[in-house]
């Protein structure tokens, strides 16, 4: 089995929305996939799957906790009407949603009780045939950040292109990444990234502001082919896909029931592609 897990140095770059979506197009191509909701500062797994009438399921983070033997924090989705796969989630508690979670408190500390359960999860879902697990993750570099990390075979970096989000990168890379990847293979999805169709049509009345914001983009894109360069030389980092930013919401596109109409919009195509280029990355190695 294979565990991905999705990071990013800063929140809202698209971890979720690619976690989710590519979990379920592996289970759609007739692979077993369990979702986990590892993000403990913002889960959001709930406005995807959101609880239904007379659920009886515990959550991830009550496994974490002691509070739920590991059978039974898991709930089974149907993927396609004609398709036997298992796509499996495992949500955190609504409680993490709180401000003052104290669940929250009590799983961001320094706890090496956590790795070994990350790990007997994974021969867990392993022992019931899973194909992959994907983990999506909190940003940053935290604990628990760190144990779902070390416990994966691959890691997916998403980063929007940014001049903050493009130096977090950096960091992670030399920091954190290159000291991991003799085990897991490390790869990167740039995303949200402005088409320049849609910019200059947004623009053309102030052209001036157009062409600062170009030159801004050229340095972005300067500033990663460098860090790409430098970081391939300490580890062998690829970038796994670029995806534009979609003029709707993503959120939208986790629609099972509606499979054929998500498959013939052409503004989802190269999201579709990123999903189909992952896929083939994880299967490579
Ligand atoms: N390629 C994209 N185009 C447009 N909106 C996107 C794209 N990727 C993500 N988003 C939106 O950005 C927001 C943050 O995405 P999310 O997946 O929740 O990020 P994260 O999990 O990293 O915090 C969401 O509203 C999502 O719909
Ligand atoms: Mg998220």
């Amino acid at each position: 089995m294979k565990t991905i897990t999705f990071h990013s140095y800063k929140g809202g770059t698209g971890k979720t929305s690619i976690a989710v979506n590519f979990a379920w197009y592996l289970a759609v191509n007739g692979h077993n996939t369990c979702l986990i909701d590892f993000d403990l500062r913002a889960p959001s797994l709930h406005s995807y799957f959101p609880l239904s009438r007379n659920e009886q399921v515990n959550y991830f983070t009550d496994y974490l906790l002691d509070l739920s033997p590991i059978e039974d924090i898991f709930r089974s989705i149907p993927v396609t009407s004609d398709n036997p796969s298992l796509f499996w989630i495992s949500r955190a508690s609504f409680e993490f949603i709180r401000q003052e979670s104290e669940q929250r408190q009590k799983l961001i500390q320094k706890d090496t009780s956590i790795l070994p359960k990350l790990f007997k999860t994974i021969k867990y879902l392993e022992n019931l045939g899973f194909n992959y697990l994907i983990i999506d993750n909190m940003p940053g570099v935290s604990y628990r950040a760190l144990d779902a990390l070390i416990a994966s075979s691959h890691i997916v970096n998403i980063t929007r292109p940014s001049i903050s989000d493009v130096t977090g990168l950096k960091e992670l890379a030399v920091n954190i990444y290159s000291r991991l990847s003799e085990d897991a293979r490390v790869g990167l999805i740039i995303n949200q990234r402005e088409e320049q169709d849609d910019r200059v049509q947004a623009f053309t009345k102030e052209s001036k502001e157009l062409m600062e914001d170009l030159k801004l983009q050229a340095r972005i894109h300067d500033e990663l082919q460098k860090a790409m360069v430098r970081l391939n030389n300490l580890f062998e980092f690829h970038i796994i896909a670029h995806i534009p930013r979609i003029p709707f919401l993503v959120e939208r596109i986790y629609v099972p029931d509606k499979l054929d109409l998500v498959m013939k919009d052409h503004r989802l195509q190269p999201f579709i592609e990123a999903l189909h280029k992952l896929k083939k990355w994880v299967k490579e190695g």
